[in-house]
């Protein structure tokens, strides 16, 4: 190193005209040299202009932090709540299984189909029961259930609730304009055509897998004459549904009954048989909560919780300025579902991302 260093000084010196010969080779070293720095420049220059290149070089990337998923283990929690039983019940209702073979069903809606079978083919002739394949193929499905509460209310939880796999929202809740607290991800609605938003493009997604929760026959008979542009009926609904909504028919899913039987019978222990006479049905909110235990396998949920009956004044929804006294006469036992709530929490079966 140290003789190479010296033979160049030596060989530079330009001063010496006695040595032509040798002034010329030194001349063309320092061109050499400035060929490379130049061209060493030029690659700094090049690596740093394109940043991905300069971020493959220098850039580490740490991995995203995300809630641990273990497969099956909401399943598995879940089965000291439930029991067990098998659980390769479709979410979706589909036509092959009650068109050539008549899928026979025990209850009346919304607990089964008993009786509404032939409204229901004519819907399921017109809509899809496929789950995006993006889903689907996922090992492990963490999920979080949107709840429509009060506590979402300058929560900050969107972009958290965005990172799911798959958001679950119910009914009408609204995002536009409250994308920092509720996020603005939406894989799946649960709705029946009362509680449907008017203006449903705006507050989904374009993919967005719109889940009709049938409480009644007429609830087929609406999504029917929606999407075929049938005659509306106006009677039969205890609330105006949507006449005109401008949705895509292959985002519409029929939500298969078997999880609100579920979710009345193990959850809130409902009598099944007499759903007219006994009016009492389980929250689109609680029946999420048991449709998200059997398909993913992490359950957060967000949202969820009324505010003690006390208090009279406290909006229950994080977009709307009504109070628990719009609940009454609902045929929702509140404080009922709060029970199997915390129960649920206590043992670890769901996680609560606001106070319940
Ligand atoms: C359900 O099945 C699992 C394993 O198959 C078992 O460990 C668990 O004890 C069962 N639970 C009930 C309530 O039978
Ligand atoms: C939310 O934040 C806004 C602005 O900071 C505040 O005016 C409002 O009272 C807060 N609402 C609740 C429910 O805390
Ligand atoms: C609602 O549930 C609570 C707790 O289980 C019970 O005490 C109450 O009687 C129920 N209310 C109605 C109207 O059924
Ligand atoms: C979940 O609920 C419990 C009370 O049931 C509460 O102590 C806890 O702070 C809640 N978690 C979050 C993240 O809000």
């Amino acid at each position: 190193m140290v003789s190479v260093a010296g033979g160049s000084q030596d060989d530079s010196s330009p001063q010496d005209p006695s040595h032509p010969l040798k002034n010329m080779i030194g001349k063309s070293r320092w061109k050499l040299l400035a060929m490379l720095v130049l061209v060493l420049i030029v690659m700094v220059w090049y690596s740093i202009s394109r940043e991905d290149r300069y971020i493959e070089l220098f850039y580490f990337p740490i991995p995203e932090k995300r809630e641990p998923c273990l497969q099956g283990e909401a399943e598995r929690k879940a089965s000291q709540i439930f029991g067990n039983y098998t659980r390769n019940q479709p979410i979706f209702l589909q036509l092959k299984d009650f068109f050539w073979v008549k899928t026979p069903s025990a209850y009346e809606l919304p607990y089964g189909i008993k009786g509404s079978e032939d409204l229901l083919l004519r819907v399921l002739a017109i809509t899809s029961h496929t789950m995006p394949e993006s889903i689907q193929s996922l090992k492990c499905r963490r999920c979080v259930v949107v709840g429509n509460g009060h506590r979402l209310r300058n929560s900050s939880l969107g972009e958290a609730i965005n990172k799911y796999d798959v958001v679950i929202r119910l009914n009408n809740a609204p995002v536009a304009g409250y994308e920092g607290d509720v996020g603005s991800k939406t894989t799946m609605r649960l709705f029946y055509p009362e509680s449907a938003h008017f203006d449903p493009k705006v507050e989904n997604n374009p993919d967005t897998l719109l889940v009709l929760v049938a409480f009644k026959a007429m609830d087929f008979h609406w999504i029917e004459t929606i999407l075929s542009d049938k005659k509306r009926v106006r009677k039969g609904f205890w609330k105006q549904p949507p006449l005109i909504w401008d949705v895509n028919p292959k985002q519409i899913r029929i939500l298969n009954p078997f999880y609100m039987e579920i979710a009345a019978d193990r959850l809130l222990s409902l009598s099944l048989q007499q759903s007219r006479k006994s009016k009492q049905k389980p929250t689109t909110g609680l029946l999420a909560i048991t449709l998200a235990l059997h398909f993913c396998d992490v359950v957060h949920i967000a949202g969820f919780g009324y505010p003690d009956a006390y208090k009279k004044k406290q909006t229950i929804h994080y977009y709307e300025q009504i109070t628990l006294k719009s609940m009454a006469g609902s045929g929702h036992n509140v404080s009922q579902e709060a029970l199997a709530i915390k129960r649920m929490l206590e043992t670890g079966v769901v996680k609560n991302l606001t106070y319940f």
